[in-house]
């Protein structure tokens, strides 16, 4: 049967203690070989997507640099329109496709500005964004696989909607700590230990180990 929707990964990098990033909001807690592992991965999807926050901390670019392979489509959530036109991913959207995904909030200027940066601006929810809509927009554009990379409040969107086929974690041999410190999963949280995936695979690297839990 076809499915109505992109199959979804949510991927991410954790400390041993469940944080994505410290307080000072510092998020390289991958190993080089890991890196890799990512980047191969990102070859492998249609689109990887992130949160604004991310974009306005991090400024990713989103591509496949650490390995041979073509560079998915770029994705960013961000109801008002915010990130800064400087950023590597809205700088090198005329060469890589770009989405802005914006609710009714975001002024008409700013969306004007991004679609004459080479952006194509998705309009999708009153004030948040409303996933499961913007998935099957995605999935008529011929998106089939999404590798979500944070953060933990996007993370926690895909979640709660239970949008999330698979996930793959790794556990970085850090400890981090810190209340405000970004956890994998962000936002209210469930009322019950009941919300599961199953264990795939084990992958031990080095110091670190690679989780796969499925639906
Ligand atoms: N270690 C890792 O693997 C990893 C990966 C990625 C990021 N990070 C870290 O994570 C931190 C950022 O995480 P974060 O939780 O603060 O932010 P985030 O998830 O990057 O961005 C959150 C923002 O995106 C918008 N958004 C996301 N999903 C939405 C939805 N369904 N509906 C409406 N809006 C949505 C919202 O914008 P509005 O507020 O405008 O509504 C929300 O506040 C950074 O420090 C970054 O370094 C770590």
């Amino acid at each position: 049967m076809a499915r109505s929707r992109p199959y979804v990964i949510l991927g991410a990098a954790m400390s041993i203690d469940g944080k994505i990033a410290t307080r000072t909001k510092k998020s390289r807690l991958s190993s080089d070989r890991d890196l890799m592992r990512v980047h191969k991965l990102r070859g492998k999807v249609d689109a990887v997507l992130v949160g604004k926050n991310t974009v306005h901390v991090d400024n990713p670019s989103l591509t496949v640099r650490h390995v041979k392979g073509r560079n998915p489509a770029r994705i960013v959530l961000d109801p008002r329109a915010t990130i800064p036109l400087n950023s590597k991913v809205v700088k090198t959207s005329n060469a890589i496709p770009t989405m802005l995904v914006v609710s009714d909030m975001a002024s008409p200027r700013k969306i004007s500005l991004f679609a004459k940066k080479g952006l194509q601006v998705i309009r999708c929810g009153r004030t948040g964004i409303e996933l499961k809509k913007l998935l099957s927009i995605l999935s008529r554009q011929g998106i089939k696989k999404i590798l979500v990379e944070g953060g933990g409040t996007t993370n926690w969107h895909f979640l709660k909607e239970k949008l999330v086929d698979e996930i793959l974690v790794t556990v970085t041999p850090y400890i981090v700590g810190g209340k405000g410190a970004v956890s994998l999963v962000e936002g209210h949280g469930f009322d019950s230990i009941s919300y599961s995936f199953k264990l795939k695979q084990i992958k031990k690297m080095d110091n670190e180990i690679v989780l796969r839990y499925v639906l």
